[in-house]
């Protein structure tokens, strides 16, 4: 094991790049608008479909079953509404089609118009398939103030293996060490650092720190705070 230099404050960053969803694009805005259906049972059923969906994939991606996000987003709804006793396919559609335009957190597009005229280059790193970011990236109206987005569809492998996040140092022709990836899923932003990217946590939720390898350069509650983080 080669010992990993201590990571350096936030300078020396040439492109900002984001996880998509729990990161930019609120996960328990599908449920929460199926309140009046869903009732008592709206919390249960999204925390139990985003832990499904993130198992899936850590799972096929071991077995080398890849499947896209969109199939994989499925297969999480429907463990989650069969364990809540939920039978109800109108409902199954309507989460799954509301999952197409996840609301933004509300401070997502200032930040990534500020960094962009800043001069950095900014872009989303995700599991999605194209067409679940392309439809998020639009719904959010912030195509004008992204470079690109990058989908694990092309390698057909999920986070946190490290193709993926290559793929962003590879699409941006940058160093790992001049990108800054900010994901609010702890263990992303772990992967993201011990890959080499100088990482910004955004704690979100309030949750502890994973014990995994890579070393986090800042912690921060929402993306406001980043532009101070890079010197603006
Ligand atoms: C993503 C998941 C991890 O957008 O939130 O890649």
């Amino acid at each position: 094991m080669t010992e990993k230099p201590t990571l350096p404050t936030l300078d020396d960053i040439d492109a900002c790049v984001f996880d998509a969803y729990g990161t930019l694009f609120d996960v328990a805005a599908s449920a929460a608008r199926c309140r009046d259906e869903l009732g008592d049972k709206a919390d249960a059923l999204s925390a139990l479909w985003r832990t499904k969906q993130l198992e899936y994939t850590w799972l096929r991606s071991l077995m080398g079953e890849y499947v896209d996000f969109w199939h994989v987003t499925g297969n999480g709804l429907d463990y989650a509404m069969a364990t809540l006793g939920l039978d109800n396919p109108s409902l199954r559609s309507k989460l799954m089609e509301l999952y197409l335009r996840l609301d933004a957190y509300e401070e997502v597009k200032g930040v990534l118009t500020r960094l962009r005229e800043c001069g950095f280059k900014t872009a989303i790193l995700s599991n999605g398939s194209p067409t679940m970011l392309t439809a998020a990236i639009r719904n959010a109206r912030i195509e004008s103030v992204l470079n690109d987005f990058y989908s694990v569809d092309s390698i057909r492998i999920y986070k946190p293996d490290p193709r993926v996040y290559q793929m962003a140092v590879d699409g941006l022709n940058i160093p790992a060490e001049r990108i800054c990836f900010m994901s609010s899923n702890a263990w992303d932003a772990a992967a993201a650092a011990n890959f080499g990217f100088r990482v910004v946590w955004v704690n979100r939720f309030g949750q502890q720190p994973e014990r995994l390898p890579g070393e986090i350069a800042h912690e921060v509650k929402t993306l406001s705070d980043l532009p101070s983080l890079l010197g603006f």
